[in-house]
């Protein structure tokens, strides 16, 4: 495609890429077109780092811990290199962009550090490599996008597309706008293309990515006009997306959602905080009185609709009553399911400047009772399914057990039932008989029932 050919570079055997992916889906989607650019340029992929002539490791940074994990494993992966000391080391994602040279410096261990805006240029950064030439490339762009990069996808249910890459929103605790640089969308008509090939190979579940993804924008086309055109493709298919910002959730938007029955029922809306002074510190851009009316109007106009968030607990100067607030908004709105973090100051940002002034234990006492709270919540959400036939897409063996399939409501609820002749890829009615608060248990059931009966029972 893009790239040279496999024999210039390597005349004899194919040389194995090894990858392994931290972070957010971002990441997920990112690996499949560093994947993709490494075929093409002739390696081999292998799941087996002890066999591998290439380690990549695709990182994140949106959290301390999050890098304290890939630094872990970076740390291990000498041992791979005192085995073989051929081995090339290159770390993609945030991490490589957030800390560039500090990676290479440390130790012997690195020897690529690629940024999430280079991948073109990783097969002639590992040419180099491979004579001796450590590489680091960082650069952020504000045009590229991969369009023209097909992923080399691995699984055959559910495809990532990353419709548009980087974030504007500055949000004040977020490292992403300064590792993934400025907002670009891609072209609508190639994203539908993918679409349309995704639906040839038998494709299920299509999630449609960005950071925000409702500001996508591709000349006149908003991201009401780019679901829409995806929905149409293939009524077969189910349409997800993540991750929308408040701000940018139009009215055109939740109509679209509640007007397209593939589009799913589904919206993970991070409100963060509960309170307006919180909100204001971390400029999140709208107000919980906003927030809240965006709850109603997307609840009114989408009957069913389940929702999730994300919080972080122990933001700079959060007193015990702004973090009452949150707990109001999370018993108000009633989610099905929540991400909730502690604060993590990062470096550079402006919110690191306004000092880490919650001390550990009250962060993780707040962190806690919000855990406590959006259980109690998720589990109460789950148990007014029990009786109800829901649709589920079966995706894939139930990790505990080999007799049982795991699956998801289009409303995202993870079910898991007895296989019976169900097979992966199909769409089957379950009957839901127990839960937990994250999981539903059902049993198949033929006759057919209406539709969404869950809906009405939620919403009576
Ligand atoms: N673009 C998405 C979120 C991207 S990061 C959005 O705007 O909602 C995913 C989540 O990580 C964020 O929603 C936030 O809850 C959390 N997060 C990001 N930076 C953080 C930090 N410094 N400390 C704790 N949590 C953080
Ligand atoms: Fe980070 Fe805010 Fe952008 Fe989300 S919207 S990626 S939290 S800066
Ligand atoms: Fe992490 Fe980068 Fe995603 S910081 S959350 S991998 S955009």
């Amino acid at each position: 495609m893009n790239i040279f050919h496999s024999e210039k570079l390597f005349p004899m055997i194919k040389k194995q890429v090894y990858l392994e992916t931290y972070g957010c889906q971002m990441n997920v989607a990112d690996s499949e077109v560093v994947l993709s650019i490494m075929s093409d340029t002739g390696f081999g992929i292998t799941h087996d780092a002890a066999s591998a002539d290439v380690i990549f490791v695709n990182t994140c940074s949106v959290r301390d811990n999050a890098e304290q994990r890939v630094r872990q494993r970076i740390s291990m992966l000498k041992n791979y290199k005192r085995e073989n000391p051929g081995v090339l080391i290159g770390v993609l994602g945030c991490m490589a962009e957030r800390l560039r040279t500090e990676l290479i410096d440390k130790g012997n261990v690195v020897d690529l550090v690629v940024g999430p805006d280079e991948y073109r240029r990783l097969p002639e950064l590992v040419e180099s490599a491979f004579s001796g030439q450590r590489g680091i490339a960082v650069k952020l762009s504000r045009v590229e996008n991969y369009d023209d990069i097909m992923p080399l996808r691995t699984e055959g249910i559910n495809a990532w597309i990353s419709v548009m890459r980087g974030c504007d929103k500055f949000c004040t605790f977020c490292v992403v706008p300064f590792t993934r640089g400025r907002e670009r969308s891609r072209s609508l008509k190639s994203v539908v293309e993918e679409v349309k090939r995704l639906s040839e190979r038998g494709f299920k579940e299509i999630t449609l990515l960005g950071q925000n993804v409702n500001s996508y924008q591709d000349g006149e086309f908003d991201f009401a006009d780019l679901i829409t055109r995806v929905s149409v493709v293939d009524r077969s298919i189910r349409v997800r997306f993540m991750t929308p910002h408040p701000q940018d959730m139009s009215d055109a938007l939740i109509q679209t959602i509640a007007g397209n029955e593939n589009i799913c029922k589904n919206i993970h809306l991070p409100v963060q905080s509960g309170s307006n002074r919180i909100l204001q510190l971390m400029n999140r851009t709208y107000s919980i009185e906003h927030y809240l009316g965006l709850v109603e109007k997307i609840r009114n106009a989408i009957p069913g609709v389940t929702l999730s968030t994300d919080i972080i607990a122990g933001f700079p100067t959060e007193s015990e009553d702004d973090h009452q607030q949150t707990l109001d908004v999370i018993h108000n709105v009633g989610y099905d399911g929540a991400f909730m973090f502690k604060y993590s100051p990062r470096e550079n940002t402006k919110s690191w400047e306004m000092g880490d002034d919650i001390p550990d234990e009250v962060k993780v006492q707040r962190l806690n009772e919000i855990i406590d709270l959006q259980q109690t919540i998720s589990l109460r959400r789950n148990q007014a399914h029990i009786g109800t036939t829901l649709e589920i897409l079966v995706e894939r063996e139930s990790a505990k057990s080999n007799d049982e399939w795991m699956g998801r409501s289009d409303t995202n609820k993870v079910t898991v039932f007895p296989k019976e002749n169900a097979r992966v890829g199909e769409i089957v009615r379950a009957k839901i008989h127990n839960c937990n608060s994250a999981t539903l248990f059902g049993t198949l059931v033929s006759e057919p029932e209406a539709m969404s009966e869950y809906r009405l029972a939620v919403n009576s």
